[in-house]
């Protein structure tokens, strides 16, 4: 078994903080701590800005082209983030636990996606690229909201992970095939989702850009 290069030993251990972290906030199961949560909330949306603004791009620019599961991981990351707007319950927990279990196995795993980048990069640019990791800024996070647009579009990141999976696996003979995903993965929408919880966008214009970004008809 080859060892991790140091880009997948480093986000890795973020995963492994942020575990801990969400482990701390679910102690009483019917109850969320949001002083831990809210730790967890921001250091997962950073963790995914590092990936999707310079993880994965270094290791695309490297091997020439984007990674295979770049554009997944990204859907996911939409729903992932979905799930970190409104105010956490067991139910959102469990919910947001049911993507990103598989999600951080797809990075982590044997031959995943951090393999790939460590790869990609090389053992020199391996060590340029964690210092930059390193240094990606904390994301400023808006409060939760609750508003009545926000289960909506957890329900349509959701269905759009989850699709886009189910789209892997062979279909049964009288299935339908599944429509592809509606997001465009060479747009820039999900840091843009990134931004609905992270800029100073009002209620408004944050369910405007979604529809127009995310939701194509
Ligand atoms: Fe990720």
């Amino acid at each position: 078994m080859t060892a991790c290069g140091p880009p997948h030993r480093f986000m890795s251990a973020d995963h492994r903080r942020l575990d801990a972290l969400l482990a701390r906030a679910t102690v009483d199961a019917a109850a969320i701590d949001l002083a831990p949560f809210g730790e967890f909330r921001a250091g997962l949306i950073r963790h995914i800005g590092m990936e999707e603004k310079v993880l994965f791009p270094a290791a695309g620019r490297a091997r020439g082209a984007s990674l295979p599961l770049a554009a997944r991981l990204r859907v996911d990351h939409g729903a992932i983030v979905a799930l970190l707007v409104p105010t956490p319950t067991p139910v959102i927990v469990a919910r947001l636990l049911s993507v990103l279990g598989p999600h951080d196995r797809r990075e982590e795993d044997p031959g995943g996606v951090y393999d790939a980048c460590d790869e990609a990069v090389g053992p020199v640019e391996a060590e340029r690229l964690v210092d930059e990791l390193r240094r990606f800024p904390a994301v400023p996070v808006k409060p939760y909201n609750d508003g009545p647009a926000v289960e909506k579009h957890i329900e349509e990141t959701l269905e759009l992970s989850r699709r886009q999976w189910r789209a892997k696996e062979p279909a049964p003979a009288k299935r339908r095939p599944p429509r592809p995903c509606s997001i465009d993965p060479s747009a820039p929408a999900y840091w843009r989702l990134l931004a609905c919880a992270a800029s100073s966008l009002t209620r408004s214009d944050w369910t405007i850009r979604l529809k127009a970004e995310l939701i194509v008809p």
